[in-house]
């Protein structure tokens, strides 16, 4: 089983990478990822020189929502120094054998080109060029939706070093043009997304925004996003020739294996192992080889899945048949009855209990495949 990927010539022994953020202000929690199949790190973005006014995070700076493996957060900027990474923590990274992708933020891109030059003595895999906070940008300017301030940045930076560069955007309407735009100018690979928003949740105790910022916006990550940062992943594969890797979401392997299949060559995760620690990804890297084993294709090397719903989503293969009961497992619990809003789903007895039957006023919605909480009732889709 081999879970390795590429990504500009450099090799990460899983397609798991930590992203960027508080997760990757220090080497730590990357240290305690790896024997659980991170294979490479993102270090938090990192400014040359951080203005006074955001030096302090606004606190409070996380708002969890709650069962729902996502959130808000108003970060920004580097707590510790950046000259950390350039004295010591580079070659900590260095000495477990894990690839260093060092981000920086694109609003200072003077400062990237002085730490660049710093970092490339020392030698890093790559530098990550931070153009898309979404809570930043409502607050100081939207990077992320900057066609000229991407071009000008890259004009200076990309002269500046031979090291791989990825642009790391946000979901827009215009994600797709700037990535594009990204490549004209210069990078290898585009990461996408960032957090997406900004949002807002509000204390319903105190009327209150639940985030320190002004007026409460913070960007959204997790679950939540997960089908946005996939389809803007399967966008940007097909409109650039560069790498992709797929970012905003991922809690599962089943998730990777989206991300890959829709075109990333790797994958970053960051809200779903900070809130569950660094083991939690053991379950991820486990859940991939168990795939690897069991696939139909009989493939063997995860990165022979790498963009194959390319060459698949055009021409959907759902038969618009209904979906199959599978009556041995069915518990006869009735979500599907209720979730079928066209009649078609009833709980009727079966030969060990009750069980759910389909008639034909079906109309292949699969909201019922989607509820049923024990996996009885399957769409028919075909292989
Ligand atoms: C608390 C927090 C801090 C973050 N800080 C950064 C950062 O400094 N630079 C950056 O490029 N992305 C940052 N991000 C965005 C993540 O790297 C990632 O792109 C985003 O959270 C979507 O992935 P996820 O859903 O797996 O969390 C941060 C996200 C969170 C939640």
């Amino acid at each position: 089983m081999n879970l390795s990927v590429q990504v500009n010539g450099i090799s990460f022994n899983t397609p798991i990478i930590l992203a960027s953020g508080y997760i990757t202000e220090t080497p730590s929690f990357f240290m305690e990822a790896i024997p659980h199949g991170c294979s490479a790190i993102v270090t938090r973005s990192l400014k040359k020189i951080v203005p006074d006014e955001r030096k302090r995070v606004p606190v409070p700076r996380y708002a969890i929502i709650p069962g729902e493996d996502s959130m808000l957060n108003c970060e920004w900027g580097n707590e510790f120094g950046w000259d950390n990474w350039r004295d010591q923590w580079v070659r900590q990274v260095k000495d477990t054998g894990g690839p260093i992708i060092v981000s920086l933020s694109a609003r200072d891109p003077e400062g990237c080109v002085q730490m660049i030059r710093e970092f490339d003595q020392i030698g890093v895999d790559a530098y990550e060029i931070n153009f898309s906070c979404s809570h930043s940008g409502a607050l100081h300017g939207n990077l992320n939706v900057d066609f000229d301030h991407l071009a000008s940045s890259m004009a200076v930076i990309r002269p500046a070093t031979k090291t791989p560069i990825w642009v790391k955007l946000s979901y827009s309407p215009f994600v797709v043009g700037m990535a594009r735009h990204a490549e004209r100018h210069g990078a290898d690979a585009i990461v996408c997304t960032n957090s997406i928003g900004p949002g807002l949740l509000i204390d319903t105790g105190t009327g209150y925004p639940k985030l320190g910022t002004q007026g409460g916006a913070g960007g959204l990550s997790g679950k939540a996003i997960f089908p946005i940062a996939l389809r803007c992943v399967y966008e940007i594969a097909r409109a650039v020739d560069i790498p992709t890797v797929g970012v905003g979401g991922i809690c599962s392997s089943d998730d990777v294996l989206q991300m890959l299949m829709a075109g990333a060559s790797a994958v970053q995760l960051y809200t779903y192992p900070a809130l569950h620690g660094p083991s939690s990804l053991r379950v991820i890297t486990n859940g991939l080889r168990d795939f690897l084993q069991e696939n139909e294709w009989g493939l063997h090397d995860l990165s022979e899945f790498v963009g194959l719903t390319q060459s698949l989503a055009n021409s959907h293969c759902f038969a618009g048949k209904s979906p199959t009961v599978q009556t041995a497992r069915c518990t006869g619990c009735g979500r599907c009855e209720t979730a079928c809003l066209f009649g078609a789903m009833s709980i009727v007895p079966g030969k060990s209990g009750k069980t759910a039957s389909i008639s034909d006023k079906c109309i292949s919605c699969n909201a019922c495949a989607g509820m049923c909480p024990v996996g009885a009732i399957t769409p028919n889709y075909q292989r």
